[in-house]
C-alpha cells in the first residue's frame, strides 16, 4: 500500500489523479447534458427526468458524495500542481513548452478551473440547494433564466467549461499513456468535438429557456 501512496505523492501520481478524476467529470458532464436536453421536449419531460433522478434515493446520495470527493481531489491536486510548477520556475519563460503545444485551453487551465469551481458553487445554490416542495425544477430553471444576468453568467461559464475540457480531455488520455503519433491527433479531434458539444449543448439552454419565458 505504501508504494501506492508514495506514487500518488509524485508529480506523475498527481497527474494520474487529475486524469482519472477529470475523465470522471467528463462522463458526468455528458450524462448531465443528456438529462438537461430533455428541456427541449417541454417542461413535463424535464420535470419527469428530475423526478426519475431523485427516485434513485440513496444511490443518488452516494453518487453526490462520490462526486464531492472526486471534486476535492481534482481541485486540491490541480492547485498543488499549479503551485509546484509556479515555484519550480522562478524566471518566467517567454514560451511555455507543453506536450502538444500551447493552446488557449492549456494556457488557461488553472484559471478556467477556478472559474468553474465558483460556477458550480453558484449553480448548486441556484438549482440544487433550493426548496422544491411547492414548485418544479422546470419552474426554478425558467425563473432563473428569465433574468438576463443568469443567462449571461451561465453562457459565459459554459464557454469556460468548453475551453477547460478542450485541453483536459485529451491531456487526461495522454497522462494515462495514450501518447502515440497514431492516437494523439484522433484524441485531440475528439477533445475538440467534446468541448464543442459541452459549450454549445449547455450554452444554448439558458438562451432557449429565456426565449420561452
Ligand atoms: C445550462 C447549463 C446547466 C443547466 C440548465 C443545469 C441544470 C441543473 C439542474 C436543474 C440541477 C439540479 C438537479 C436536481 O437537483 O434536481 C443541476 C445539478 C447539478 N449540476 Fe447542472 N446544469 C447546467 C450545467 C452544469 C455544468 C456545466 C456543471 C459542471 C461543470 C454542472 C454541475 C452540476 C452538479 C454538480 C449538480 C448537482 C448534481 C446532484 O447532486 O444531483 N451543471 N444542474
Amino acid at each position: 500500500m505504501n508504494w501506492f501512496t508514495n506514487t500518488l505523492w509524485t508529480s506523475v501520481g498527481k497527474k494520474l489523479l487529475m486524469a482519472v478524476t477529470g475523465l470522471f467529470f467528463c462522463v458526468f458532464l455528458a450524462l448531465h447534458l443528456v438529462g438537461n436536453l430533455t428541456i427541449y421536449a417541454g417542461k413535463d419531460a424535464f420535470n419527469s427526468y428530475a423526478e426519475h433522478l431523485h427516485s434513485l434515493g440513496p444511490l443518488l446520495t452516494a453518487a453526490e458524495w462520490g462526486m464531492l470527493l472526486f471534486a476535492l481531489i481534482h481541485i486540491c491536486t490541480g492547485l498543488l500542481l499549479f503551485y509546484q510548477n509556479f515555484t519550480a520556475r522562478p524566471e518566467r519563460y517567454a514560451v511555455n513548452k507543453r506536450a502538444g503545444g500551447r493552446t488557449l485551453g492549456s494556457a488557461t487551465m488553472p484559471y478556467t478551473g477556478v472559474i468553474l469551481l465558483l460556477f458550480v458553487i453558484y449553480h448548486l445554490f441556484n438549482f440544487h440547494f433550493v426548496d422544491k416542495t411547492h414548485t418544479t425544477i422546470f419552474q426554478i430553471v425558467s425563473t432563473a433564466f428569465s433574468k438576463p444576468s443568469y443567462v449571461v453568467i451561465y453562457t459565459f461559464a459554459m464557454i469556460v467549461a468548453a475551453v477547460h475540457v478542450s485541453h483536459g480531455f485529451w491531456s487526461a488520455f495522454q497522462t494515462l499513456g495514450a501518447n502515440h503519433p497514431k492516437y494523439t491527433p484522433f484524441l485531440k479531434g475528439l477533445s475538440l468535438v467534446f468541448s464543442l458539444i459541452v459549450g454549445i449543448g449547455f450554452g444554448f439552454i439558458p438562451i432557449y429557456v429565456s426565449l420561452l419565458v
